[in-house]
């Protein structure tokens, strides 16, 4: 297993380009397949969730190419199992259910087990395609669905934390192809699940209130080919925002879209980062000395759960106590125990993270435990004194497009080491 070994203590100085979104992405993959037409697809990162979707996309029968950032895939033929393996390994992959029922009417996938950020359930997920008359069965880690013709209804898809987004995603693309009307109440409003509901709109869908907690899908015969650009991806974007304030330094940031990310924005400001939009670009100079912020993980446009690790991180480095509160996945905290490593002085209580930082960072071996929390670490050894090795960093594969060459071209000092 690769790690990161990290000579910190370098501001990150220079320009920076943002790749195409992973959690757009995924969901768009998933939905060539509800056309036998081709699909293509511009700024796809090369990532190694990327990768995997494309294996599982060509074990149901599709032919999948993948070169300089673009995809194409044509699901001419397809069944509706694939390789069990591969989706099993994948929890991106459960999107793949609705297109499948739209499409062959019967898919079985396996059941997503837990993962490191607490329990990650399916209830709405079932509850939607139920609601679209599916039948569903679970039976022996699987989940079998079948449906001779999907019809449309009206689904209220909010849980306990707040809309879910791969939910949002499922029942939607399926309901591109039912009979009849679909009304998704409390829908995720996640930029990736109004990038996905573009591309369907491209593909003949007939959707309406995009981007609203409130989605009308009408059903259509059936959906052609297109061509699409994925949007930018905005955590990207916001882990070098972070990378960049914490080792204060200066950095512009090409290719991004703010308002995705106005909220983390907005937090940056109240720790004293200084962020500049101008014509497409953003300009970040890190203060000389931070200031606390809490924050609370929310559903979009609030922040977003997939920036609390790093910034954690950069509120280990600002002098005062800030409160990180998690709301969104219980126990999203296992990069706390690492960056206290680094020297951070954390105390968890319940969904809160007390942070009291300004101690001095040095470095220290540390593991990754999952793919933010893997960016958090990256942030908090390139601040750190001395060297930091992370190790594990294939979670930081599954997200990250060529991170250390990116952070090489921003002066940063790090490498990869391969195996163990
Ligand atoms: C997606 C993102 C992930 C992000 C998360 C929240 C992808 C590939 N992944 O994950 O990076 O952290 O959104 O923004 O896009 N829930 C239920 N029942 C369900 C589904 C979810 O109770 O059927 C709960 C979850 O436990 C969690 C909350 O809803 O508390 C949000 O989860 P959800 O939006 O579904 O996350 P994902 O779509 O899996």
């Amino acid at each position: 297993m690769d790690s990161f070994l990290i000579e910190g203590g370098r501001p990150l100085r220079g320009e920076v380009t943002i790749g195409g979104s992973k959690n757009a992405v995924l969901p768009i993959l998933a939905a060539t397949l509800l056309t036998s037409d081709t699909c293509t697809l511009h700024r796809v990162p090369d990532l190694s969730d990327v990768r995997f979707m494309l294996k599982i996309l060509e074990s149901l029968g599709a032919e999948a190419e993948f070169k300089d950032g673009t995809v194409t895939v044509r699901a001419a033929r397809i069944k509706g199992f694939g390789d069990y393996e591969l989706i099993r390994k994948m929890r991106g992959s459960i999107c793949i259910l609705g297109p499948l029922l739209a499409r062959c009417g019967e898919a079985r996938v396996s059941l997503p087990g837990g993962c490191v950020i607490g329990t990650r359930p399916i209830d709405l997920h079932l509850k939607g395609l139920a609601a679209l008359k599916a039948q569903i069965t679970i039976d022996s880690g699987y989940i079998q669905a079948e449906a001779r013709k999907l019809g449309g209804n009206t689904v209220f898809l909010g849980g306990r934390a707040g809309p879910t987004v791969l939910g949002t995603a499922n029942v939607m693309m399926a309901a591109t192809l039912a009979e009849g009307v679909t009304v998704i109440e409390s829908a995720a409003c996640e930029p990736e699940v109004g990038d996905l509901a573009n591309f369907l709109v491209s593909m003949g869908a007939r959707i309406q209130g995009i981007g609203s907690p409130t989605l009308t899908i009408t059903g259509v015969k059936q959906l052609h080919g297109t061509e699409h650009e994925v949007i930018p991806d905005r955590i990207e974007a916001c882990t070098f925002i972070c990378a960049a304030a914490a080792t204060r330094g200066e950095i512009i940031v090409h290719g991004s879209r703010p308002e995705h990310f106005a909220a983390v924005l907005d937090k940056l400001r109240e720790a004293g980062v200084r962020v500049d939009r101008k014509a497409g670009t953003l300009r970040v100079s890190g203060p000389t000395r931070l200031k606390p912020a809490d924050i609370t993980t929310m559903p979009y446009a609030g922040f977003p759960t997939d920036v609390q690790a790093q910034f954690m991180a950069l509120m280990c480095l600002a002098k005062g106590t800030s409160v990180i509160t998690e709301r969104i996945f219980e126990s999203r905290f296992m990069h706390v125990a690492e960056l206290m490593r680094l020297g951070a002085d954390i105390a968890i209580e319940g969904p809160n993270a007390i942070v009291k930082g300004g101690k001095p960072l040095s470095g220290a071996p540390v593991m990754a435990s999952d793919l933010r929390a893997s960016a958090a670490l990256v942030i908090a050894g390139l601040a750190a004194r001395g060297s930091t090795q992370v190790h594990r960093i294939y979670h930081l594969d599954r997200g990250y497009e060529r991170m250390e060459q990116k952070l090489r071209a921003l002066g940063a000092k790090i490498d990869r080491v391969a195996g163990e």
